[in-house]
């Protein structure tokens, strides 16, 4: 029986309510599928942690987390204590950028009996991709502020791109690409206004391309890339964009398929040097947290992710063809998909129809 340590991290808000769901349904796959789950829970990373030390994490958060097979994440941030850029970049942001989790892999896909905003869309419609990249572009610390508080102030913050950080995330997006039936590979860009970074970008794609060539490949801008996420959803199959970009579609995606309540994400190290991070989309939604309502669908489905990383295919398949079968009854979905389950009904039927 393969043994796996994991590291869980429920952090603010939604995020504690939706944990307990996201381990019952992998408590429920693993026993079916004689995998040993080794949870260790840890109450950093959220603003509770904050108030009593004054900082995210514990100085040793790397040693505490770094050695675990997988960290299993909720939701972190809680504005109306502490300012977000402070939450994240002492949390999550520190996971990505220094455990090197440089692919960020979210799915959106149209799930059977679920309405879609859009008209007309059918599941098979929607099934594609985002691979966003996870450790440099526009979220980087390279800037400043000067003269503060006068009227020379200025503020600055460089976009970074670096021939290994393009390169790597790219590859990994042609590899998906080319393992897929469609063999389609889409650039996010914005090369006619961001004059410098964007078409390095391109011009790394293009040369990235040329080493496979059995994937059909194209870009768009930015902005007419989102309107085609509205318009034309089944052009899509991988989609591989800048962090921001990336960041941005992966909002979209998901809305387009009904609620970023069922989004799941994997910020992975390919390599295996590092643990990956697994967790929902969405965030900690203080305007609906405490209310036992959050769909757990995203980290539940985030689960079944950890456990195909760690190369436990049938029982991750077991854990998404389970929330399939739940999301086809009204009755069992969450109020953002137009049900009327709270989250813990949603959480067990999950569970249970798990085999
Ligand atoms: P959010 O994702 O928390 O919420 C956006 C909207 O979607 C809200 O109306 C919310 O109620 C709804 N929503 C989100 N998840 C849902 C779910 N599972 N079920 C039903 N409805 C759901 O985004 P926000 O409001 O921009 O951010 C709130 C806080 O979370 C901020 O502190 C932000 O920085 C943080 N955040 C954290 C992460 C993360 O931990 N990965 C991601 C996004 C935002
Ligand atoms: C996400 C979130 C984070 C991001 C925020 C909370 C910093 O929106 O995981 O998508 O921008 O990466
Ligand atoms: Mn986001």
């Amino acid at each position: 029986k393969k043994q796996y340590r994991i590291a869980v991290i429920p952090g603010d808000g939604i995020g504690k309510e939706v944990m307990p769901e996201g381990l019952r349904v992998l408590e429920a796959a693993a026993k079916k599928h004689g995998v040993a789950l080794h949870f260790d829970h840890f109450d950093f990373s959220s603003w509770d942690y904050y108030e009593k030390h004054g900082q995210m994490m514990p100085d040793d958060w790397k040693e505490k987390i770094g050695k675990h097979d997988a960290i299993y994440f909720g939701a972190v941030g809680w504005p109306a204590k502490i300012p977000d850029h402070v939450s994240l970049w002492g949390s999550l942001i520190k996971f990505r950028r220094e455990f090197d989790q440089y692919v960020n892999l979210r799915p959106v896909r149209l799930m059977p009996g679920v309405p879609s905003p859009l008209a007309g869309r059918k599941p098979g419609d929607i099934d594609f991709w985002v691979v966003r990249e996870n450790t440099e572009g526009e979220y980087s610390s390279v800037g400043g502020r000067m003269f503060p508080d006068t009227d020379r102030e200025f503020v600055t913050q460089q976009t970074v791109m670096t021939r290994t950080g393009v390169d790597r995330i790219l590859k990994f997006a042609f590899e998906l690409a080319q393992s897929r039936p469609k063999k389609h590979l889409t650039s996010a860009t914005k090369s006619n206004g961001i004059s410098i970074t964007m078409p390095y970008w391109d011009e790394r794609v293009e040369a990235m391309a040329k080493k496979y060539p059995g994937v059909k490949w194209d870009k768009y801008h930015i902005d007419i890339l989102t309107a085609n996420f509205v318009l034309h959803p089944d052009w899509f199959d991988v989609v591989v964009g800048s962090n921001l970009f990336g960041d941005i579609l992966s909002d979209l995606g998901p809305a387009c398929t009904g609620t970023i309540g069922i989004a799941p994400s994997g910020n992975i190290n390919p390599e295996g040097d590092f643990p990956s991070v697994f967790e929902p989309v969405h965030g900690s939604a203080p305007d609906i947290a405490g209310q036992g309502i959050a769909n757990p669908i995203g980290a539940i489905w985030s689960g079944a992710m950890m456990l195909e990383h760690l190369g436990e295919k049938e029982a991750g398949k077991s854990i998404v063809e389970a929330i399939e079968r739940t999301l086809a009854e009204r009755t069992l979905r969450t109020k953002d998909l137009g049900g009327n389950a709270d989250t813990t009904a949603c959480g067990k039927a999950v569970a249970e129809m798990v085999d």
